[in-house]
């Protein structure tokens, strides 16, 4: 072959592999887009959840964030943590089929009321199921009120059948609760929430996941509490 015919192969050649990069860029920053989108949408919906629950405020955006750095303490191991996000700030997205009578009953809940208000979990998956890009946002969305010994709901499952995404999030949504103010009592300390759940362990929590919470520093925590307070 000729050393010009060569040279114009060459030269062919690095256009393409111009352009290639030029086309993967594009596709990143498409990419980039999308992710926004989707993050921007479940905030967007958690926020909708929350909006009829007056006294929670930002809960859901806490509990995610909180949930977060137990599950990367813990060494959480997920193929997309924004997923395992979505499913923390999607977590009570079911209880949009809730009515307000019962979501906002100032009393106890009656046996039939109670059952109604347990069905969340499960029409909250259904929900979250037809939506491809949420994935393993389902597991948390439906196992978020299980217990390690068993006595939660939906499954009754126990220990590890509990997916860990869902065994982290309860440790995050105890300390989140017990630490934020309520119309009918003010917001515990950290070192009081570090308490009730070390007491939890084992039976309210997985005992790994409670000793992970425990060596988080209390800045860790109170940077997210200032940030979403
Ligand atoms: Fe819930």
């Amino acid at each position: 072959m000729p050393v010009s015919e060569i040279e114009d192969l060459r030269s062919e050649l690095a256009r393409l592999h111009a352009q290639l990069a030029v086309h993967e860029r594009e596709a990143e920053r498409r990419e980039r887009d999308l992710r926004c989108s989707y993050e921007a949408t479940v905030r967007a919906l958690a926020g909708a959840v929350e909006a009829r629950d007056a006294y929670t405020g930002k809960h859901a955006e806490r509990v995610a964030a909180y949930g977060l750095e137990i599950g990367r303490a813990h060494g959480l191991d997920t193929d997309d943590e924004a997923q395992v996000e979505f499913g923390f700030l999607l977590h009570d997205i079911g209880k949009v089929a809730i009515s307000d009578a019962i979501l906002h009953k100032p009393g106890r809940l009656t046996a039939s009321e109670r059952e109604q208000m347990r069905r969340h979990p499960v029409i909250g998956e259904q929900i979250v199921g037809g939506i491809d890009f949420l994935g393993d946002a389902r597991q948390v969305v439906r196992s978020h009120h299980e217990r390690w010994d068993g006595a939660g709901y939906p499954d009754r499952l126990a220990g590890e059948e509990i997916p860990l995404p869902a065994r982290v999030f309860a440790v995050a949504d105890t300390l989140d609760a017990l630490t934020s103010d309520r119309p009918y009592r003010a917001a515990a300390s950290f070192a009081h929430a570090r308490e009730v759940i070390a007491a939890g362990a084992g039976t309210q929590f997985d005992p790994d996941v409670a000793r992970t919470f425990a060596e988080i520093p209390d800045e860790r925590l109170d940077a997210i509490r200032c940030a979403l307070g």
